[in-house]
This record gives C-alpha cells, sequence and structure tokens, in this order.
C-alpha cells in the first residue's frame, strides 16, 4: 500500500499514548502518530502527514470505542490545535499523562513514576488565564488549528479552557491580526498584541506580583500555588540558606523563599521581567541575561536551586554550573517531560538523584504536563 496524505486506513487498532498528544498506531510496518484515539480503540484514520519513517492522521470514524471515550465538550475541539484530548475523560486522560511521564523517566534514569498526574482546580476547563486569540480581515477572533496557520473561528461559548472573563471577548479589528486578553488578579486586560506593554498584578498567598502583560506569568488559574507548594515542600528551606531561582520570571519561587528566610540571587533572560523582580521581591538580588552565561556568577556554595527552564530544558552546562556549586537540593520545575528526562540524566551522571516527582494537570484538556522533580547529591 501507498502512503500519502488523504490515504484512508480502515480498522486501524489504536496503540500506546506517546508524547505529543498522539498515539501510536501501525499499518503494514508503517508507525502512524494518530491524534484523536484512545488506545485498544479500533478505528479508521486519515493520513494527515507521511515522511519516510513515520506519517500522522486523524481518526474520521470509531469502530469499537474506548470506555474512556465522551463527545468532546467544544464544537472544535477535532480542528483547533489547542485541545488534544477533549474526546477523552478528564480522569483518563491525566492516566494517559502519567504514562508519559514515565515512560520518559523511566527511559532517562530508570525512575518508575507510580505517581498520578495530580488535578488542580479549576479543572478541567475555565483555568487559562492568558490567551492570544487570531482576529480574521473580518474582525472574527479565532484560534490557529493543529499544525497549521489557519484560523478556527471561536464557538459561540468561546474558549472553554479560557476563565470565563476572557473565554470570548468582543469581536475587533487588530492591526497586528493577534489579541492578547489576560485576567489577572487585579483586572482584565484585553488588547493588540502590539499594544502589550502595560502591568497587572497577580496574587499568590497573600502576596503581590506585578507582570508584563506579555511578560511570563504560569497560565493556569491555580497553577503559582500549586507549584510553590511543590517546590518549598521539595526543598524544605530553613532560614540562613543561600537559595538561587534560575529562569525567575518575575520572582514567584525567589519571593517565597525569601519569606522562609532565604537569602535569594534570581537570574532572568527578560529584562522587564527582571526588573519586576526586584520590586517584587525587595530583598532579593537578580541578574539580567542567559542563565547559561551567568550561572558562573552564583556564589561557590549555595544552599538550593530552583530551575523553571522553557521547554527546551536547562542543559549541560547550566546543570554543571548547578550542580558545581553542591546545593543541598534543587527543584526542578519542568514543563517538557522529556526535557526534564535530559535533564536528569544529566544530573545523575553528575551526581545528582531525583528522589520525589510529582506532575500537575497544569493544561488539562491538552497533552502538556508540569512536573516538579526534587534532586539531591547521590
Ligand atoms: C517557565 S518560565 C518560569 C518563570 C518563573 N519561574 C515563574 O514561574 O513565573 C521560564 C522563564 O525563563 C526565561 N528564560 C528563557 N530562556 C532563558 C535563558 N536562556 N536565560 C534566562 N532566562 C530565560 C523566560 O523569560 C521565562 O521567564
Amino acid at each position: 500500500m501507498s502512503f500519502r496524505p488523504g490515504t484512508e486506513l480502515t480498522d486501524v487498532e489504536i496503540g500506546p499514548v506517546a508524547h505529543g498528544g498522539h498515539f501510536v498506531a501501525r499499518h503494514e510496518g508503517m508507525v502512524i502518530f494518530v491524534r484523536g484515539g484512545i488506545t485498544g480503540e479500533r478505528v479508521d484514520v486519515r493520513l494527515t502527514e507521511v515522511t519516510r519513517r513515520f506519517a500522522r492522521g486523524v481518526v474520521t470514524a470509531v469502530r469499537a470505542a474506548s470506555p474512556d471515550r465522551i463527545e468532546p465538550a467544544c464544537p472544535i475541539a477535532a480542528d483547533c490545535g489547542g485541545c488534544d484530548f477533549q474526546h477523552v475523560t478528564p480522569a483518563a486522560s491525566r492516566a494517559l499523562k502519567a504514562q508519559v511521564v514515565a515512560e520518559q523517566v523511566r527511559h532517562a534514569v530508570g525512575w518508575e513514576f507510580d505517581g498520578e498526574v495530580e488535578e488542580v482546580i479549576p479543572a478541567p476547563f475555565g483555568w487559562r488565564t492568558r490567551m492570544r486569540y487570531h482576529v480574521d480581515s473580518r474582525g472574527r477572533l479565532g484560534l490557529r488549528g493543529h499544525r497549521s496557520h489557519e484560523l478556527v473561528p471561536l464557538p459561540a461559548q468561546g474558549c472553554l479552557l479560557a476563565v470565563p472573563e476572557i473565554a470570548h471577548p468582543a469581536a475587533s479589528t487588530s492591526p497586528s491580526g493577534e489579541v492578547l486578553a489576560v485576567a489577572a488578579a487585579d483586572r482584565i486586560v484585553v488588547v493588540d498584541a502590539d499594544d502589550a506593554d502595560g502591568v497587572v498584578t497577580e496574587q499568590v498567598r497573600g502576596r503581590s506580583f506585578t507582570v508584563g502583560l506579555d511578560g511570563f506569568w504560569q497560565a493556569h488559574r491555580g497553577a503559582p500555588d500549586a507549584l510553590v507548594a511543590a517546590v518549598l515542600d521539595g526543598l524544605a528551606p530553613v532560614p540562613g540558606e543561600v537559595a538561587a531561582d534560575l529562569y525567575c520570571g518575575v520572582g514567584l519561587f525567589a519571593a517565597f523563599l525569601e519569606d522562609a528566610g532565604c537569602r535569594v540571587l534570581g537570574i532572568e533572560g527578560e529584562r522587564t521581567a527582571v526588573n519586576h523582580a526586584r520590586r517584587n521581591v525587595v530583598g532579593g538580588q537578580f541578574l539580567a541575561g542567559d542563565v547559561a552565561v551567568l550561572a558562573d556568577r552564583l556564589p561557590l556554595a549555595v544552599d538550593l536551586v530552583v530551575l523553571d527552564p522553557p521547554r527546551a530544558g536547562a542543559g549541560a552546562a547550566v546543570l554543571a554550573a548547578v550542580v558545581a556549586r553542591r546545593p543541598r537540593a534543587i527543584a526542578y520545575v519542568a514543563c517538557d517531560p522529556a526535557a526534564l528526562a535530559r535533564d536528569l540524566r544529566t544530573a545523575a551522571e553528575a551526581g545528582y538523584q531525583l528522589v520525589s516527582l510529582r506532575a500537575f494537570d497544569l493544561f488539562p484538556m491538552t497533552h502538556h504536563i508540569e512536573c516538579v522533580a526534587i534532586l539531591k547529591p547521590s
């Protein structure tokens, strides 16, 4: 059989979940990453992309459904690139994500993750406090299609992932073609993406944080609290300790390490975020620039380190600079379990082992997962 985009395959068995929101299936020797299925189902698949090594496809009909299958709540779920798992019960989708985390860390460092992906309220809908909508020439708001630049117009109910206040902002013309909608603790802001130079205030555990409108802030309404709790729990800071918050944004973790009595140093690449961090955490010291370059400027002895890198992970150079300070504990906050797994392996080779791993469903209905790994000297 020749495989090409558009080829329809009948009665394909869906295999295990893979990292990235799809499932692995095999058909006449071809590996296919299928979207819209569930392990164990028999489905028909239309191929959307074919390479020499694998193909991608979407489910077009379900012949034998999984008991975990449900009707998506959003009418654009299949086309919009935002959701991967609306056809799966929330509990089953967390179990699938737990399998992804387990597979990654088992492969990298032989760790058996038998925990669950913890639900964080609000869930599974109405959690996202930052949205970027695209606007077409008729002023309609929409989201990008899956692996496509095409705009999928928002349905009447708006985006179910967004907190209700920004689920369906009024349609408008937008010079940049993109609208940023932010539901912060102090106000709701909807602006053209090119006009996002203001600030908002967020509240976490009684502390206020100034954040740039288009600056980084954890997207899930419950994320800051859940992650701060997990990091403090894992590090157990002691007053007088020196703590480094690397990739610190506006100083979320630094703030609570300071409250725990630590002397805090943060490094962050976005200069505006660093300026906010200096005001949000007045007793902290903050450096602006690439962590890979500035980590060497950390004091020679550091007791605690928080690493919260972007999706690519921290990488070997940063880990080398961190472990050279012989911290008592490292909290690695990771939005990509594959990058986390790579860095865990590097840390293990440098003498730091994983002692606990928690995973949080901070992106319900999508394949994304947030992990907090605690590492200590082997
Ligand atoms: C996942 S966010 C975490 C921010 C903060 N810890 C929080 O929870 O709000 C990652 C942060 O790393 C910053 N960043 C990305 N690459 C960087 C680099 N190479 N050096 C320094 N900071 C970087 C981004 O600007 C962003 O603020």
